[in-house]
């Protein structure tokens, strides 16, 4: 399968040397090419260049691409796209002034989430989880990372991931796996906190690794949900099978999560509404990628992660959209690189860094996905005519991505 991309007004994000993040004040580059094309081979990225110096490639099927722009993929390292049923309730909930920690002690929340993802079968949450998929595939997301957590008891948990796995063998999205037991406490286990730590230490890690099921472990290490200490056991019994952390941190309290992250290795830390001077040096000279996921901010109503004082530090950042039922229903990538623009203070160039390159280190793929880079998987989209880059931030409720490849197929 030969495919070549002809007239490129712009192609984006292209690298020639492979590199696993961009950082700091390197986040404000942007390489592309004007006028150029994109030749694939094979579902890879073979070769671009300029169109003055386009190779024939006569058995090639020819895409044109006149004035519009060629991206890499949106890469979304952080969802929990398996679930059941919405919480409109609680968005009401909310506006009228209840706070996210008052919503979950009424057993709202991700018990609420619980409570339904229980009762739903296999097939249900599946078919369910597709619309998202086949949504943000034509939003633009090349390759997802998505996490259990709403089942919270060893079978439910397990029937989650089965239900991801089930996703990356039926779809030609990028999937990667995450075990979150450790996303709340089930009101079987209130007041009997460290017994469930043991259920997840004893039981649940040991099976999931078993059936090979999860790529990353991740924990709610936060002021009301998990200590250090207990993420600290999770992650250690979690290491013992291989089980990398991507952790959710500091969106509550500068709660000590992404200390610990750094501390052991995670790939990412993500929220991080909460990060002061130390939570910044620590992860300087550290291989955590910081990941902020401004849609929860935005749809919570809370105050931003200061991602103008990391990348200003040296820091290397991505954005993921944490689409979930409770705190950013959506996983429209293209509205999350505005809410950076606009909330975060990023420039188009750092923000398409971030939903991008640095998205998919933030999941482990930056050798095969997050640029226009040859040997890539050709996971890309064209987007409507568009003057300019910055105009997909700036023109925030436009649907601009037009037509959709992954693997070099158009979808
Ligand atoms: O990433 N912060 C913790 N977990 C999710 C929220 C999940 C929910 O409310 O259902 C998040 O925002
Ligand atoms: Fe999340």
């Amino acid at each position: 399968m030969k495919l070549l991309v002809k007239n490129i007004k712009k192609l984006v994000q292209i690298e020639d040397m492979p590199k696993t993040w961009v950082a700091g004040s390197d986040m404000k580059e942007l390489p592309s090419i004007d006028d150029a094309y994109l030749y694939i081979y094979d579902g890879l990225f073979a070769d671009f260049g300029p169109m003055s110096s386009c190779p024939d490639h006569p058995d090639a099927e020819v895409v044109d691409a006149t004035g519009c722009m060629v991206f890499p993929s949106f890469c979304d390292s952080h969802t929990h796209l398996v679930y059941a049923g919405s919480r409109e309730i609680e968005y009401v909930d909310k506006i009228r002034g209840l706070s996210y920690e008052e919503i979950a002690k009424r057993g709202g929340g991700i018990l609420n989430s619980a409570e339904r993802l229980r009762a739903a079968s296999e097939d249900e949450l599946f078919e369910s989880a597709m619309e998202r998929i086949n949504e943000i595939v034509s939003l633009g997301t090349g390759a997802v990372e998505v996490k259990s957590g709403y089942g919270l008891s060893t079978e439910s948990e397990l029937k989650m991931l089965r239900v991801i796995r089930r996703i990356r063998s039926e779809s030609p999205i990028t999937v990667k796996s995450t075990f979150l037991g450790a996303h709340a406490v089930p009101m079987e286990y209130r007041g009997r906190q460290s017994e469930y730590v043991d259920l997840i230490v004893k039981e649940m890690i040991p099976q999931v690794a078993a059936e090979n099921l999860a790529d990353y472990i991740d924990v709610f290490c936060d002021k009301g949900f998990f200590t250090v200490e207990e993420t600290e056991r999770m992650l250690e019994a979690a290491a013992k099978y291989g089980l990398r952390p991507k952790i959710h941190a500091n969106e509550l309290a500068l709660s000590g999560g992404i200390q610990l992250g750094v501390k052991h290795s995670a790939l990412s830390v993500d929220h991080l509404e909460f990060t002061g001077e130390e939570e910044i040096a620590s992860l300087l000279d550290s291989t955590t990628m910081a990941t902020l996921l401004p849609g929860a901010a935005f749809f919570l109503g809370m105050d931003y992660p200061p991602a103008r004082k990391m990348i200003d530090a040296g820091l290397p950042v991505a954005l993921a959209s944490d689409y979930n039922p409770g705190s950013s229903p959506s996983g429209d990538m293209k509205f999350i690189l505005s809410l950076a623009c606009v909330k975060m203070r990023m420039v188009p160039e750092e923000a398409i860094n971030a939903a991008t390159i640095n998205s998919a280190y933030a999941m482990g793929l930056s050798g095969t996905h997050g640029s226009i880079s040859r040997g890539k998987i050709a996971n890309f989209f064209i987007t409507k005519p568009i003057p300019s880059y910055e105009y997909m931030p700036y023109a925030y409720t436009q649907k601009l991505v037009d037509r959709v490849f992954l693997n070099g197929k158009r979808i």
